[in-house]
């Protein structure tokens, strides 16, 4: 969950650290921290609180070595304190350790620790891991072969239970980092005379665009002139040196306010990039570059799985709509928390697909691997490349949008959209669509950027709306078929930035129960589509009115209200039923991102939240 960076090279570590920590602190926010070696000591500052709090503090210091590391914490054991935040140092004061994830059997760890005379300032698990290192570093004999530092780190994981990408410091071993992980991301920049390590690229890439992505289970070891990667169980390793193809501009401001709004704008674009190159060069099909998997194989499923987190679930959930009323394949969708622990009975000839902008989602992760270690072929539909799900996956469809940054997912999931569409419109084809049906869908999806643009016009109308609705506690989203999962996504978008109560239900469900929540007091928002619902959804607006709630509208522009009906109406282009969800996801972005800033929430950085959660 936390922001890694660490450095080793020519230059003063700490500016390079603090503007990496800037970059990563949407992975955690809780406080930060940054130490340096410099004269034979560590000098270390960590303050509660975000990466402009530290940078205050640090400026007090005198800061000139030029190895050291930064992290930004999202608590998991203990309170967001300064002493539980990151660097943590050995009680001998001998090792420095930054850490991601959780160590499980730190209990254990710790009375034994406190027996050999060991003692603790924070609450953290992080800092029983730190003085177990310093335990086994204190025992480590000299030793020809390897580093005694690498095999201390190696000797102390060995007794780990949990998840970490941790770095690592020896007080006696100046211009050395040593790095390892399992569960959580770390990645390394190979620059000219000087190394990194961080959890994401966009804290390495204004230094360096080559970079190695180290896996579960291997330990590495950087100096200013020289990287070595060995495994757990001391095994080589040979290093795949990768170029990222983004650069630092991609994941700068550029004249928005905040990253969300910036995403938002985007999304033309994104959409853009992510259908590039997709489509069959007779135009009635989608083409895909790296599935793996044989259109024959492809053509011999009898059922899709789906498994994702959050708003990637939501995406799933159209994926599930789109497959089934195009290509006629039952499709199933589960939360993969759930998935990975339920033992589901499972058919054979299932196709598994898993869904996460980040490929870092510790639940989404192990969804995949019970998939597989189930003998099943696991697809991935992700955004970062390089991600540990798309390195563990058969295969899979990138969305190319570039870095996400807000918390809150926007470009990710329209891009995810447009993906689950555009693999309705491939499994179809190999099925019963007829070419004449695929080449009206492939233009349907090509016009989605377009279609996009006209919502986004409306901005300044959605603007308004939000400064009415700000002052509202409860809010329902209501939607059907296709557009129920956009209910659900614009519940979740409203609650996650503006800390406004919202649910998402199909609109007639809301009968069921919610429908005591109506009062002046809570307003809903519906998504009326004109086409077989259209009646339906009408008189579960009608319902809500008899009972004085407010409604809010987002309905296709062929839509006729009755009079007085909806208080607001956000008008959306007719569009094909591939593209609607995404088109109709745009007004609930904006109504989320407004309220926020009406209530002047921290958009980017939401209370409690990370942007990749790599713990379970
Ligand atoms: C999105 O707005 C959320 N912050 C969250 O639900 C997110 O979609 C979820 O954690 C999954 O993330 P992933 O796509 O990176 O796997
Ligand atoms: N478990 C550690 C802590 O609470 C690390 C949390 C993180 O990943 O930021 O300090």
């Amino acid at each position: 969950m936390c922001g890694i960076v660490g450095y080793v090279g020519k230059l003063k570590a700490a500016p390079l650290i603090l503007e990496g920590l800037k970059r990563l602190e949407y992975r955690g926010y809780d406080s930060a921290g940054v130490m340096v070696c410099q004269d034979g000591k560590f000098v270390l500052v960590k303050k509660a609180g975000r990466v402009a709090n530290l940078e205050k503090e640090a400026a007090k210091v005198r800061l000139t070595g030029h190895f050291g590391m930064g992290h930004t914490r999202w608590a998991t054991h203990g309170g967001v304190t300064d002493a539980n935040a990151h660097p943590h140092i050995s009680s001998d004061g001998q090792i420095a350790l930054i850490h991601n994830g959780v160590i499980e059997n730190y209990i254990s760890m710790k009375k034994f620790l406190l027996t050999k005379g060991y003692q603790f300032v924070s609450e953290t698990d992080t800092e029983v891991l730190g003085n177990l290192l310093a335990y086994h570093y204190a025992k480590e004999p000299a030793n020809a072969e390897e580093s005694r530092f690498v095999s201390a780190v190696r000797k102390t994981l060995l007794h780990v239970e949990g998840t970490y990408g941790i770095v690592v410091m020896a007080l006696d071993a100046p211009g050395e980092l040593v790095t390892a992980r399992k569960g959580s991301p770390l990645i390394l920049g190979i620059g000219d005379g000087e190394s990194l390590v961080a959890s994401d690229v966009s804290a390495i890439v204004s230094r360096t665009q080559s970079v190695v992505y180290l896996n579960d289970g291997e330990i590495a070891h950087l100096t200013p002139s020289s990287f070595s990667i060995t495994t757990l169980a001391a095994g080589e390793v040979s290093p795949v040196i990768d170029k990222v193809t983004w650069s630092i501009t991609d994941a700068e401001l550029n004249g928005y306010t905040h990253f969300m709004e910036k995403e938002i704008f985007e999304q033309p674009a994104a959409l853009e990039n992510a259908m590039r190159g997709r489509f069959s060069e007779d135009g009635s099909t989608a083409n895909f570059g790296g599935l793996n998997i044989t259109p024959a194989e492809f053509r011999n499923m009898d059922r899709f799985m789906f498994c994702a987190c959050g708003t990637a679930l939501h995406a799933c959930m159209v994926t599930e709509h789109l497959i089934e009323r195009f290509a006629r394949v039952p499709v199933e969708c589960d939360y993969a928390s759930e998935f990975r622990y339920r033992n589901m009975p499972l058919f054979s000839n299932t196709l598994f697909f898993v869904m996460s902008q980040s490929g870092e989602t510790i639940d989404t992760l192990a969804a995949m691997r019970e998939a597989k270690r189930k003998g099943y072929k696991v697809l991935a539909i992700n955004n970062v490349v390089g991600s540990t799900i798309a390195r563990e996956a058969d295969g899979g469809i990138y969305q190319h949008v570039g870095p996400e940054v807000g918390v809150a997912s926007t470009k990710a999931f329209t891009s995810q959209l447009l993906i689950g569409g555009l693999l309705s419109l491939y499994i179809a084809r190999m099925r019963d669509m007829s070419f004449s049906d695929g080449v009206q869908f492939v233009q349907a999806l090509k016009g989605a950027p377009d279609h996009v643009r006209t919502v986004l016009m409306q901005a300044e109308h959605i603007k308004g709306i939000a400064k009415r609705y700000a002052k509202y506690r409860d809010m329902l989203f209501l939607g059907r078929l296709s557009l129920f999962p956009i209910a659900l996504e614009g519940a979740l978008k409203l609650k996650e930035i503006s800390y406004i109560h919202a649910e998402g239900y199909p609109a007639a469900e809301m009968k069921h129960g919610p429908i005591a929540l109506i009062s002046e007091e809570c307003p809903a928002v519906f998504f009326v589509s004109s086409g077989e619902m259209f009646h339906k959804v009408i008189n579960s607006m009608q319902e809500i009115k008899a009972r004085g709630g407010r409604i809010i509208a987002i309905a296709t522009e062929s839509c006729q209200l009755p009079d007085g009906l909806a208080d607001e109406v956000i008008i959306i282009p007719e569009c094909h039923e591939a593209v609607l969800p995404i088109v109709a996801t745009i007004p609930v972005q904006l109504l989320s991102y407004y309220i926020a800033v009406e209530l002047k929430r921290d958009v980017d950085k939401p209370r409690n939240l990370a942007k990749s959660v790599t713990v379970e």
